[in-house]
């Protein structure tokens, strides 16, 4: 099989690969092992392929922070997930951007409805190891292209929007958008979405963000962070209905896998560069 596809799409590889690393290692932050599945298959192909990014997967050196990163950022949104289904059993979870991650395996508890939405090419590697049933769905198409809402809107809801490492890759306006039409197609849903600090993306910081992300993973071009907000109340102004509840930093864990970076978690601005919000939309 080829990994054909585009420079943003790649980036589900990463936390991929990331998920099974940290899996595998002692102690593991996130327990994911259809990860591991799925990389053992996918390490058949691009172990041929001289791509610097394949290279990297196959052999495992994706930077050791970046793992434990996104292993805790998994384990968190799978909480929220979790908390969601306590607080709402005839709940609905629509995993945006879902990449090749395997939340509805770890959380399923045996009733829920849940969704996995990607870009087309993405959902066609997926298929591959994921399969569709009557509480598990997968949606191929942009979540820019609102007509998946109508997929969904049959189900009788709350809905529960994830976002986690997608937002950053979309446009300013394009999430504006977003949110506003899930607020406005199903009141009383929420949104837990990473944001990056927009003060980060201002020229020419960046051009020198966007570089340093995609040189540390080998990523393609169009692999570029283009939006984020100032702080958490930055969205509540998109409309009276949103309404701020909570936010997650990878910080708050106190995990000892993230070394002395767990000393950079008490300056507030480092804290909020790449952090978690999760609203009301009603
Ligand atoms: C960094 S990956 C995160 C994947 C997954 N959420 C995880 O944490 O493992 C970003 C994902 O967002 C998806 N994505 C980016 N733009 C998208 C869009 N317009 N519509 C749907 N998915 C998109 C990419 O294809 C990719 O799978």
């Amino acid at each position: 099989m080829e990994k054909n596809i585009g420079d943003v799409a790649s980036t589900s590889f990463v936390t991929l690969y990331c998920h099974a690393i940290e899996t595998q290692s002692e102690h593991p932050v996130l327990k994911d092992p259809k990860s591991v599945e799925i990389t053992t298959e996918l390490n058949k192909t691009l172990a041929q392929s001289d791509d610097p990014l394949d290279r990297m997967l196959v052999s495992g050196t994706i930077d050791r922070n970046l793992v434990v990163h996104i292993a805790l950022r998994a384990k968190r949104y799978d909480e929220y997930a979790r908390d969601f289904m306590n607080r709402n059993p005839r709940g609905v979870i629509v995993n945006i951007g879902c990449g090749l991650d395997s939340r509805f395996l770890r959380i399923d508890d045996g009733t829920m409805i849940f969704y996995d939405l990607d870009l087309p090419e993405v959902i066609e590697v997926r298929k591959r190891f994921f399969e569709e049933t009557d509480r598990y769905h997968l949606i191929a198409s942009s979540v820019l292209e609102f007509d998946w809402m109508d997929t969904i809107s049959p189900q009788r809801g709350p809905f529960l929007f994830m976002a986690e490492g997608v937002f950053m890759y979309l446009k300013e306006g394009e999430v504006k958008s977003l949110v506003l039409n899930l607020r406005e197609k199903f009141p009383g849903s929420e949104l837990v979405c990473e944001e990056v600090n927009s003060f980060w993306l201002r020229k020419p910081v960046k051009a020198l963000l966007n570089h340093k992300i995609r040189s540390r993973v080998h990523l393609g071009k169009d692999a570029v962070f283009q939006s984020g907000i100032r702080d958490e109340r930055e969205m509540e102004h998109w409309h009276p209905g949103i309404r701020f509840l909570d936010e997650w930093s990878y910080f708050d864990t106190g995990e000892e896998k993230l070394g002395w970076l767990r000393m950079l978690g008490h300056i507030g601005w480092i804290r909020k560069t790449q952090w978690t919000v999760h609203y009301l939309l009603s």
